[in-house]
């Protein structure tokens, strides 16, 4: 059973977790990453598909010299750019969209041109593969497993960004080739790991409402 000593601890780790968007040189140990992934293998996932490969999730763990990370920041300025072209199609036709899709727009233009606020060259990045299977699910339990992980680095005092547009790579070739895997079969999701530039604390939280009666 847990105390409450442990719930406050979780409570923290919680309250702590935010979204790192400048970080130092320090490059993050590497057995600090692998607790990091540990926690990631914790997640839970659509199981239904889990025995139609030997393995279903792959971490790919790249540090900052490795020459996959200049390939990686310019395929996440296209994969943008991709994105970008296909909302603005997208847009055509769509009224909410039309009225509400400019700050997405002016974001994924602003990654297209000039990478995620963390490239070139951030210290620790770690991308995850999952089997997509039959089941479809893979965004979601990718998004658990990201929040195990950020959780975690939060633990150890790391600090940490999602990188979300690698969701969008799953047709992307040369992606998926750099890991040598399947084009479509995994979806993808990253992170980066390291120590924050200048720590300004949590954001804002989201507005939010809660509702125990109707
Ligand atoms: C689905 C999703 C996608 C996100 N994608 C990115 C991203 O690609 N890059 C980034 O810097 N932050 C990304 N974020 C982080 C959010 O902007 C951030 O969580 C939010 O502003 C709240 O700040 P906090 O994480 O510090 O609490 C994403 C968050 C979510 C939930």
């Amino acid at each position: 059973m847990f105390t409450k000593e442990d719930n406050l601890i979780f409570d923290r780790i919680i309250e702590k977790r935010s979204t790192c968007r400048s970080f130092t040189e320090q490059i993050p140990s590497k057995e600090d990453i692998e607790k990091i992934i540990e926690a990631g293998k914790l997640a839970p996932y659509a199981s239904i598909d889990a025995k139609a490969v030997d393995v279903f999730r792959h971490f790919y763990v790249i540090f900052h010299d490795d020459p996959r990370m200049d390939v990686i920041d310019r395929l996440i300025k296209e994969q943008s750019a991709i994105d970008l072209n296909r909302r603005l199609e997208e847009k055509k036709t769509d009224p909410f969209l039309q009225e509400n899709g400019e700050r997405v727009e002016k974001l994924w233009e602003n990654v297209a041109k000039n990478g995620e606020s963390t490239f070139p060259n951030p210290p620790c990045m770690i991308v995850v593969a999952e089997w997509r299977g039959a089941r479809r699910a893979e965004r979601q339990s990718l998004a658990h497993l990201m929040e195990n992980m950020w959780l975690k680095a939060t633990a150890l005092n790391l600090d940490f960004q999602i990188i979300s547009v690698t969701e969008n790579m799953v047709d992307n070739q040369e992606f998926c080739d750099m890991f040598h895997l399947p084009v479509g079969m995994y979806g993808f999701h990253a992170c980066v790991v390291g120590y924050a530039k200048n720590s300004t604390g949590r954001n804002a939280r989201c507005t939010s409402e809660v509702h125990f009666e109707a």
